[in-house]
């Protein structure tokens, strides 16, 4: 069981994958990464900076101010993972919000943005024991990952998810409202031109619209434990 390896967790929007991810991060002794907390803090500095709103995005001023974004992952010992620092503040709440939803996929589909955070991921991984979730982590990330799975759930399930969390939050949104960023966010990931959402060859898929969080947890589980001993 020393031996570390890397999982990559990719899949639609609101499927569970950071809730997965982190449950096998703290059993394995593993780090856990959110990618999409990475673009989503891209995605926030760009409305900060009235790059991105409503009205439009300025595509060629983001690519000009990649230099001066700089992203950190801080662990939280309470609340036992680790927060999103954008520019050394911490911007773990700011990130979660549906105006962030909203704009985060045009930000990722920029090929300069990728590259950044891709090279930065490649780098946290680079001694395995990780577990990184997003959109392109088993084909693009890390292709040669030991564990590759892929998460899918129905949008109604998945937008119903998230509607509650947002709800729990406090957040003034609508069912409705979540279900259509959950659709478009969908479209885009999976049409962009540069590391569209798609399953790796070699990845294997849960469909966890039925499937009970501890249930999900013992499946995988019991997958790393078997690529782990067939090495
Ligand atoms: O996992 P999430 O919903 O927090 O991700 C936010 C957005 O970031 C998602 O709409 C697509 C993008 N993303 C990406 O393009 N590549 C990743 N590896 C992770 C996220």
């Amino acid at each position: 069981m020393n031996t570390k390896i890397t999982i990559a967790i990719d899949g639609f929007s609101s499927t569970g994958k950071s809730t997965l991810a982190k449950q096998l991060a703290q059993q394995l002794g593993y780090i856990y990464v959110d990618t999409g907390a990475m673009y989503r803090a891209v995605a926030y500095f760009a409305m900060q900076e009235n790059i991105i709103s409503s009205s439009g995005f300025d595509k060629t001023a983001l690519i000009a101010a990649l230099p001066s974004i700089q992203l950190l992952f801080q662990f939280n010992e309470v609340l036992g993972f680790a927060e999103m620092y954008l520019n050394n503040e911490n911007v773990e709440t700011q990130i979660r919000t549906i105006e962030v939803s909203s704009f985060v996929s045009k930000v990722a589909e920029v090929s300069e943005v990728r590259a950044k955070l891709v090279e930065q991921q490649q780098e946290m991984g680079k001694n395995k024991g990780i577990v990184m979730d997003g959109r392109d982590i088993g084909t693009v990330v890390f292709p040669d990952a030991e564990l590759k799975i892929f998460m899918t759930a129905s949008a109604a399930t998945r937008a119903q998810r998230r509607f509650a969390e947002l709800q729990q939050k406090g957040d003034k949104v609508s069912y409705e409202e979540v279900l259509k960023n959950v659709e478009e966010r969908d479209y885009i990931d999976t049409h962009r031109a540069d590391s569209p959402l798609i399953i790796a060859k070699d990845a294997i898929e849960i469909d966890n619209s039925d499937l009970g969080k501890e249930e999900q947890f013992k499946i995988v589980l019991d997958l790393v434990h078997e690529v782990i001993n067939a090495l």
